[in-house]
């Protein structure tokens, strides 16, 4: 499998988790939507700061971007997931145009997203639908959180290091979005238990 057939596995996945009725408030299902667009829009933003960051010479920082999008790819087939299985639909998936900035400048404005997305987004939803009981809510942002986590520590990096950022290969799991720097060590993904020898190396 190659980065190309990323999108077309993370479908497939998603229809293979989207099993059983459950249900979820109104505001979990409205939370879940926000996520859902907020993860669709993070994944276009990606690759427009990509090739920005190619066109400035940061060949190294593109690379990370592209692997992170990918990951955010899995977020939104997640969350679209369980929102089917919740009963509920999807209420918006207009992207915003995206205007990049330098490549500075846009690791600077995702570093802040990938931030407030692991200490205030995700756990503010994850615990609401834990207290409802909303199994694949919590799964779906449980998977995000641990995700943005690493996003924002990979950012935080790439900015402090930018214009030097060493050499890096690139893993995603296509079921959660775990992203590493060089291969997965074989086993079981640390998020999702899925094999590790489902990621994607993103180029
Ligand atoms: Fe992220
Ligand atoms: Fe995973």
């Amino acid at each position: 499998m190659n980065y190309r057939h990323f999108s077309l596995v993370a479908v497939t996945l998603f229809l293979g988790v989207n099993a059983g009725a459950q249900s979820a408030s109104k505001e979990t299902m409205a939370n879940l939507n926000a996520a859902h667009l907020g993860e669709a829009n993070a994944q276009h933003r990606y690759v427009v700061f990509a090739r920005t960051a190619d066109a400035e010479g940061y060949a190294q920082v593109a690379k990370l971007f592209r692997a992170a999008s990918a990951a955010e790819a899995t977020h939104a087939f997640t969350h679209l997931g369980a929102i089917l299985d919740l009963g509920g639909k999807v209420e918006n998936s207009a992207l915003d145009t995206v205007a990049p900035g330098t490549t500075l400048a846009n690791l600077k404005q995702v570093v802040v997203g990938e931030s407030y997305e692991r200490d205030t987004m995700y756990p503010n939803y994850l615990k609401l639908a834990k207290a409802e009981n909303a199994p694949e809510a919590v799964r779906s942002f449980g998977f995000a959180m641990a995700v943005e986590k690493q996003h924002a520590r990979l950012f935080t990096e790439a900015y402090a290091q930018l214009g030097k950022n060493p050499p890096a290969t690139y893993f995603v799991c296509p079921s959660c979005g775990n992203t590493t720097v060089g291969a997965p060590a074989r086993g079981k993904c640390p998020i999702c238990q899925n094999p590790t020898t489902r990621y994607v190396n993103v180029p």
